[in-house]
């Protein structure tokens, strides 16, 4: 049985044994990176420098969750807008490894530039086991690099600290309750963000319409499951497909994109199966997704798809 107290002692207790001196998180909010943050700032403090990078593809209203997060976790940190930065390195890109590979370069380039600047010597990450399980290595077939593991390039100036590495989300989230950290029963959100729930070019504009429909996705879900409707997904948001459909407003005839609902039931990501949705709630964020988009999208779909032999993300 996984002991979170334990766990959190004896790794407070390493980390102040390894990080004499300062280290850089890669700080998204996420469960993952919050708790790592929350550990290594209970084992070193200031040493410690949280920095949230918006890549352009976070979800809507993120960048103010993050930076309330921040202040409310009291951490030392920097809040950097690369949004531009990113939407010009994803031109023209479709190939979700390259988005991926990109995405993480730009991470790290942006971190290296902030350890040069501040003098830090360690890069602390909160990749957890299925981060580098299905990013490949040994004898794994790669099934994804998520960016945590598959973005860091041969030679890094910095030095890597994993204090998660050996765990399993459930475990995370264990710790994050031991920890009093906020975002413990928080959805995940991959690394790369929105970029990848683009299929094709992740355009600003194309961002735009799925970071509303994931908005949509999430605020019509939670609803639901906090009027006991459904039970809240392991996770849940919109994927913007690559193919136009036929459909009509008004009385004319329109030539619009697809949006795809995923929800999805999981314990540790690596196997999920599709979650049922009551019909009401499905229409509910279908009308919502039509209503608000209705320039851009004429159709949705509900992806019922398990992993495997799917993925849990499109891409
Ligand atoms: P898949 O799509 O591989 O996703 O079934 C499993 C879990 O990982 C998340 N995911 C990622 N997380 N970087 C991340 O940090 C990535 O590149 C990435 N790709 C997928 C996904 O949201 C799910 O929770």
């Amino acid at each position: 049985m996984f002991n979170p107290t334990a766990f959190i002692n004896e790794s407070t207790e390493n980390i102040q044994k390894t990080l004499k001196e300062k280290a850089l998180i890669a700080f998204s909010g996420g469960v993952d990176s919050t708790v790592c943050a929350a550990l290594v700032n209970k084992a070193v403090g200031k040493r410690l420098i949280a920095v949230h990078v918006d890549t352009g593809y976070m979800r809507k209203n993120e960048a103010d969750h993050v930076k309330q997060l921040m202040e409310e976790m009291n951490l030392n940190y920097r809040f950097i807008d690369a949004s531009d930065e990113y939407y010009e390195a994803l031109k023209d890109v479709v190939d979700p490894e390259k988005k991926r590979k990109i995405i993480g370069e730009k991470f790290i380039e942006i971190f290296e530039n902030v350890a040069k600047k501040e003098d830090i010597q360690y890069l602390v990450q909160g990749t957890i086991a299925p981060d580098w399980i299905e990013s490949g290595g040994e004898l794994r077939d790669t099934i994804k690099s998520h960016h945590n593991v598959g973005g860091l390039p041969e030679k890094m100036n910095l030095k890597l600290l994993e204090p998660l590495r050996d765990l399993y989300k459930d475990e995370v989230r264990e710790i994050a309750r031991a920890l009093n950290v906020s975002v413990s029963e928080k959805q995940p959100f991959p690394g790369p963000g929105l970029a990848i729930r683009i299929m094709g070019e992740a355009t600003p504009k194309r961002t735009e319409i799925v970071r509303e429909a994931c908005a949509i996705v999430e605020e019509e879900i939670e609803k639901a499951a906090s009027e006991n409707k459904m039970m809240l997904p392991w996770q849940y948001f919109a994927v913007l497909l690559p193919i136009k459909s036929v459909g009509v407003h008004g009385d004319k005839r329109a030539y619009g994109s697809v949006i795809s609902i995923r929800a999805v039931e999981s314990m540790d990501a690596m196997s999920c199966s599709f979650s049922t949705i009551p019909h009401e709630v499905i229409d509910l964020i279908s009308n919502r997704i039509t209503n608000t988009l209705g320039n851009d999208i004429n159709r949705v779909v509900y992806d019922v798809t398990n992993k495997p032999p799917g993925t849990i993300e499109w891409e």
